[in-house]
Order: structure tokens, then C-alpha cells, then sequence
């Protein structure tokens, strides 16, 4: 496998760069490739001339990409760039892993969102994810499409960051509590690529998670219990928080084509014992 990573510097492209480190991946991010420069592009691919690209850029801003220029630049890298991205590589016969997210659906199915329910995103940041889904399945076949929920890692700005930032301060914490989704780890996930890789799975959309929902309160709570670090945490309803861009009341993504990962307690528990 000759890998190619764009978005090598972010949350997820930093633990898949680690993950695959035996298998010397080529690791980009927005400094020396825009992923919105097809040329850039193409003499990348010319360059490496990789048999994987994994595509972990993207415009991730959910309230920002409610803006006028947010939806324009969120358009551009998460949608219209995946697509030139997906042709390139199909002209190669390069297999392309990319990723979206819980946010192309509505979140008012009862249950929880198979790889086969219909997108219909309620928010910009989900509409822009959908038109790269969308163009990556039009513009190639040997893709995977990878959805995903509320990532936490150590290479980037997060939840977990965020409640145990506050809460340093003092600050008491007003978090929703009806939303639920599964918070999923990124090395959890950069393992969970790798294995669909080496397996060679039948290529598609997969739906990869760390399992157990919770809301995002709750989610709060388990991180407080398992750092012992005091927190008054005060739930909220979604229209409370008054966030710019709409989100899914139900994100639960359910993974039936590919083994389930460990809880995400678990997993949250071996995130903090790596800080
Ligand atoms: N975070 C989540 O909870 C979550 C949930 C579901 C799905 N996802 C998806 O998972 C993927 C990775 O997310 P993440 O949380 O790791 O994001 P991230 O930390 O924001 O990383 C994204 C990386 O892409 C780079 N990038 C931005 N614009 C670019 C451009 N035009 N050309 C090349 N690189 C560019 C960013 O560089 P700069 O930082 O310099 O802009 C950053 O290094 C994304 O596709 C995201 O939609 C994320």
C-alpha cells in the first residue's frame, strides 16, 4: 500500500498519519496541498503516485458554515473538491477513502441510521458533506465512504478539550442533553480504516463508531467521573443553546457492515490516559 493522506495535520489525519506510520504514508495538509487546487491535486498524485488516498481534509465549522462565506468555502472543500478528488484517483485505479458525518441526516428517524438510510441534512455544514457524498459515489467506484460521529482526539479542538477547559476556569457548564450521538475516538477510527484496507472490504459507505449513544450531557458527565475533575454541568435543551446551525436531535449511526468498535467509554478512558 502506497498511502497518501490529505489533511495529515488535522485531529484525524494526525492519528491516521501514526496509525499507518509502519506503511510510510505520504502526509499533506492545506499548507502544501489545497485541496480545492486541482492542479495541486494532480501533481500530488503524479508525484506519489499512491494506490490509497485518504481524504481527511475539511471544512468542519458547523456554525461557521452557516455564513454566506462559510457555506461558499464549506461547498468548495467538502463537496465540489471530493469530487474532482474522486475522479482524479478513479483515472488512476486509486482507491479513495473519504469521510462524512452524522450530519447529513435530519435526526428524526426513530432508531438508529443504517449505511442505506436517506440523507437529508438540516444544516449547511451537513448539505456541503452531502454534495461530496454525493460526487464521490457519481465520480468513482473504488471508494470507501466512511460516516462518523462527534470526534474526539489529540490533535484537534473537541468536546472533551472544550468541557475540561471550561471547567479549569470555573465556569459551570451548560450542555444539551437532547442530543444523542456516539462519540467515537479518532485512533479507534484511523485503526478501523486501516483494517478496511488490509481486509479489503467490498467498497461502499460504512457507517465506523465507537458504540453507545449518549447525549451530549451525559457525555459530559463521563468525562468529569473519569478525570475526577469537579464541574457543575447544567443540561439545556437544543434551543437553549442558541447555536447558529441546527443539529440532528438523534446522530446515532449504526455500523452493519463492519464489526463493532469498543464503547466509547472505553475508548474516552484510553484517550485521557494518552494526555
Ligand atoms: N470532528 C468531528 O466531530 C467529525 C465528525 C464526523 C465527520 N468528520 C469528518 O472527518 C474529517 C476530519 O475531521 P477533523 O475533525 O479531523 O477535522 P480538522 O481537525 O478540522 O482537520 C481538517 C484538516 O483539513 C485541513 N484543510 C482545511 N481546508 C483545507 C483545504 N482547502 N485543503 C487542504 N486541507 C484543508 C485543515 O487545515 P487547517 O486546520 O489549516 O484549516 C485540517 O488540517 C472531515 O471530513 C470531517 O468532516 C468530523
Amino acid at each position: 500500500m502506497k498511502v497518501l493522506i490529505l489533511g495529515s495535520k488535522g485531529m484525524l489525519g494526525s492519528d491516521l498519519m501514526n496509525v499507518f506510520a509502519e506503511y510510510e504514508p505520504v502526509g499533506v495538509d492545506k499548507d502544501e496541498v489545497d485541496i480545492t487546487d486541482e492542479s495541486a491535486l494532480r501533481g500530488m498524485l503524479e508525484r506519489v503516485e499512491p494506490t490509497v488516498v485518504i481524504n481527511a481534509t475539511g471544512y468542519t465549522n458547523v456554525d461557521q458554515a452557516e455564513t454566506k462565506e462559510g457555506f461558499e468555502m464549506a461547498t468548495k472543500i467538502n463537496g465540489l473538491a471530493v469530487g474532482v478528488l474522486a475522479e482524479l484517483c478513479e483515472k488512476r485505479g486509486i482507491t479513495l477513502v473519504h469521510f462524512s458525518t452524522d450530519y447529513v441526516f435530519d435526526g428524526r428517524k426513530k432508531g438508529d441510521y443504517k449505511e442505506t438510510d436517506d440523507a437529508a441534512p438540516i444544516n449547511r455544514y451537513g448539505e456541503s458533506k452531502f454534495i461530496g457524498e454525493q460526487l464521490l459515489q457519481q465520480k468513482s467506484m473504488k471508494f470507501y465512504l466512511v460516516r462518523t460521529s462527534w470526534l474526539f482526539g489529540k490533535h484537534g479542538g473537541n468536546f472533551v478539550g472544550k468541557m475540561l477547559e471550561l471547567a479549569g476556569k470555573g465556569e459551570i457548564l451548560r450542555v444539551v442533553n437532547d442530543q444523542i450521538g456516539k462519540p467515537t475516538w479518532t485512533m479507534d477510527l484511523a485503526e478501523s480504516v486501516l483494517n478496511l484496507l488490509i481486509e479489503a472490504r467490498p467498497f461502499g459507505i460504512y457507517h465506523i463508531v465507537n458504540e453507545d449513544a449518549v447525549s451530549w450531557y451525559d457525555f459530559a458527565h463521563e468525562i468529569f467521573e473519569m478525570t475526577g475533575v469537579a464541574a457543575e454541568v447544567v443540561p439545556i435543551g437544543s434551543e437553549e443553546a442558541r447555536r447558529a446551525a441546527r443539529r440532528p436531535r438523534n446522530s446515532v449511526l449504526a455500523s452493519a457492515k463492519f464489526p463493532l468498535l469498543r464503547s466509547h467509554k472505553e475508548a474516552l478512558q484510553n484517550y485521557l490516559s494518552t494526555l
